[in-house]
């Protein structure tokens, strides 16, 4: 079976485990996951840099679900940590780039990402990576994942599916984009969002080959 640290051709990927990651969030329902995603990699020590694209849409909806006021100090408002004094930088290591910027540094094959996440990912953000339309930063990346055989992770969110959206997980996920649904497990009992929705990031995490020390193990 493949390994994450392989590409589809079973070439070994670089870096195993990934040290700079791609993380885009688009206007789909499940802020909450992103944050945790965020609050993971920022605090571990084997990912060392983070380019983190956020859709217009997205700023809509975490508006709505994390009550976020605009793009200000974007990062620190997703960590949470946007009031706290002692943060005047939100994050060394997760950089912002405009998803309206072409020419940014992930748009290129040439620089070396090792791996992306899209969280939330939206029906559209599916439909324009799985029909290759990359006119924003967010499905450019996407695009140059596959082409240069990168993993790719879409936590696609939307209820119920109509047949385009499946059809575009199906393309997708035949051009090596792996499809993870924003679909949650229950049987480690989560007492709150806040651990359902960490539990998730960290099973992505793994996926990438990033587990995370405090993940729940089923014991049967
Ligand atoms: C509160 C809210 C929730 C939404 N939830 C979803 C969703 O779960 N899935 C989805 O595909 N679109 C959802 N949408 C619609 C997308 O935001 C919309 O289609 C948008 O154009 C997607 O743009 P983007 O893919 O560039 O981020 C939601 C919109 C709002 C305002």
């Amino acid at each position: 079976m493949l390994q994450i640290h392989q590409n589809v051709d079973g070439e070994f990927l670089p870096n195993h485990p990934p040290q700079n990651l791609i993380v885009a969030t688009t206007g789909a329902s499940g802020s909450i996951f992103l944050r945790h995603l965020l609050l993971a990699v920022e605090s571990d020590e084997r990912v060392q840099t983070v380019n983190f694209i956020a859709s217009d849409s997205a700023l809509r909806v975490m508006a709505e679900e994390l009550g976020l006021k605009g793009r200000s100090n974007l990062v620190g408002q997703i960590l949470g940590t946007a009031s706290k004094k002692s943060s005047s930088r939100s994050s060394a290591k997760i950089q912002i780039q405009s998803n309206a910027d072409i020419g940014a540094n992930v748009a290129s094959g040439s620089y070396l990402a090792d791996a992306m996440v899209v969280i939330p990912c939206s029906v559209g953000t599916l439909a324009r990576i799985a029909n290759g339309v990359a006119s924003h930063l967010i499905e450019r990346a996407a695009d140059v994942s596959l082409k240069e055989k990168r993993p790719l992770v879409l936590c696609v969110r939307e209820t119920p599916l109509n047949k385009i959206h499946i059809r575009n997980m199906y393309r997708a996920a035949d051009a090596g984009a792996t499809i993870f649904p924003l679909i949650p497990a229950f049987y480690y009992r989560p007492a709150s969002l806040d651990e359902l929705a960490r539990e998730f990031a960290c099973r992505v995490l793994a996926h990438l080959g990033l587990p995370q020390a405090h993940a729940f193990h089923w014991k049967p």
